[in-house]
């Protein structure tokens, strides 16, 4: 940095400065580190990061516009959120009830609820319904600390459904002010229409409804700021098959998006294996995931993605064995999965404390997998997840001094500003 360079933003005198910085994910080992810079600042201009480091380096190399006196808080990057299904209608607070009774999640989707129960929601809603409800959740992740969001279709499961969902979510991204990715997600379930052939509905999914996905994103905002488009497919019993998830997935790849995919939620069968053959960014729930298959994902350079609410949600004991995915070198990224059924959950910091408990993640492992490993998994990582010179000012400011209280003090929320492209958000 220059002598005295003029900047938009300063803040100034944080008691840490937590950059997750990185060159790449951070894996196994390196996740121990969120890289504190103790009595830090950060210098932010036109909406990107320009110096971050020691208050006593920076000061009095910059005249800011805006200065905030970060005294007695911490600084942190913003959180990534990179698997979510925030688009949805309607709500499934009666199978929450009847699950607390003793219907498991499998039980509910194999009798007709579940997934196909949203479907219908979402089918009979607009696009402006579906924008407003939407939007409504994003406020709120936003005022939690989100910043990126990971938003998959996979409610219309029709050709014209599931454009509607991508048209939704292409809104969101023009319209507030977190940045989305999005994801093509139209083999989640198997719709009413093909029930119980989940063989025809899967070649829907690659003859028909793909190549419309991908027509629309060519023409999508998306395409035009280079941000990627994913596939992703529900590999299960009741939902596709090891045979039928491979097809979905080289059909998105044929298509030039990248993979994704969920698996070993309740059910395992290969598909974490065939997942990295096909060089998948990330593979995301990996609950039951064997052995063999942690230590291939920990060779492999596609990300894991547990994702603990939906245990903590489905009143489960066992949860993803995250640790064995670092010992094994792997780079682990957190996210919500933000879902009407199995994690109706906005919250990062929700995420941070129940895996820091139930996964044994340090504080600081379970900030580097819910900003710059969760970036990574969504193709941001050259651009969020970290506060380093460069990238975009997607910025938190926290109530406390000690970024460990995020999953420390549980239950409320633990950020006092959100900073987004460089513009202080009041929410
Ligand atoms: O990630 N497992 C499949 N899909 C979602 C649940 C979606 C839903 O229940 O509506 C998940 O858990
Ligand atoms: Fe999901």
């Amino acid at each position: 940095m220059g002598n005295m360079e003029t900047v938009d933003l300063y803040l100034h005198n944080a008691e840490q400065v937590v950059t997750c910085a990185s060159h790449g994910p951070k894996r196994g080992p390196a996740m121990a580190d969120a890289g504190v810079i103790e009595r830090g600042a950060v210098a932010v201009k036109d909406g990107r990061i320009v110096a971050a480091g020691p208050a006593a380096q920076l000061d009095g190399t910059v005249t800011a516009e805006r200065v905030i006196d970060c005294t007695g808080r911490s600084v942190c990057p913003g959180f990534v959120d990179a698997h979510t299904h925030t688009v949805f209608g309607g709500d499934r607070a009666a199978e929450f009830e009847l699950r607390i009774k003793g219907a498991s999640y499998m039980e509910i989707m194999a009798a007709g609820g579940g997934i196909v129960s949203t479907v219908r929601h979402t089918r009979a809603a607009s696009v402006d319904e579906l924008a407003r409800s939407a939007a409504a959740r994003l406020d709120e992740m936003l005022a939690l600390g989100t910043t990126t969001v990971e938003i998959k279709t996979g409610y219309g499961l029709s050709a014209s459904d599931e454009l509607k969902m991508l048209q939704v979510i292409e809104g969101l991204d023009r319209d507030h002010p977190c940045d989305i990715v999005p994801t093509f997600l139209g083999a989640h379930a198997v719709p009413p229409e093909f029930e119980g052939d989940a063989e025809a509905y899967t070649r829907c999914v690659v003859e028909e409804i793909l190549p419309e996905a991908a027509a629309w994103y060519a023409s999508s905002r998306f395409a035009e700021r280079g941000v990627p488009m994913y596939v992703d497919v529900f590999c299960e019993d009741h939902a596709f098959d090891l045979d039928q998830s491979r097809r979905v997935l080289e059909a998105g790849i044929e298509a030039g998006f990248k993979t994704k995919i969920h698996v070993d939620q309740f059910n395992s069968f290969g598909g974490v294996a065939m997942a990295l053959e096909l060089g998948a960014a990330s593979v995301d729930h990996l609950d039951v995931t064997d052995r063999a298959e942690i230590e291939a994902l920990g060779e492999s350079g596609t990300i894991a993605v547990p994702l603990p609410a939906v245990n903590f949600n489905l009143g489960m004991t066992d949860y993803a064995d995250a640790r064995a995915m670092m010992d094994s070198g792997a780079a682990v990224a957190l996210a919500t999965d933000l879902n009407p059924g199995s994690a109706p959950c906005p919250s990062m910091p929700a995420v941070m404390a129940i895996a820091c408990r139930y996964q044994r993640l340090t504080p600081a492992e379970a900030l580097n997998a819910s900003t710059i490993n969760a970036a990574h998994a969504i193709g941001e990582g050259e651009e969020a997840g970290s506060i380093e010179a460069g990238k975009r000012a997607d910025i938190l400011v926290l109530k406390a001094a000690d970024y460990r209280h995020i999953p420390y003090f549980f239950g409320g929320n633990p950020v006092q500003t959100v900073i987004k492209r460089g513009r202080v958000m009041s929410l």
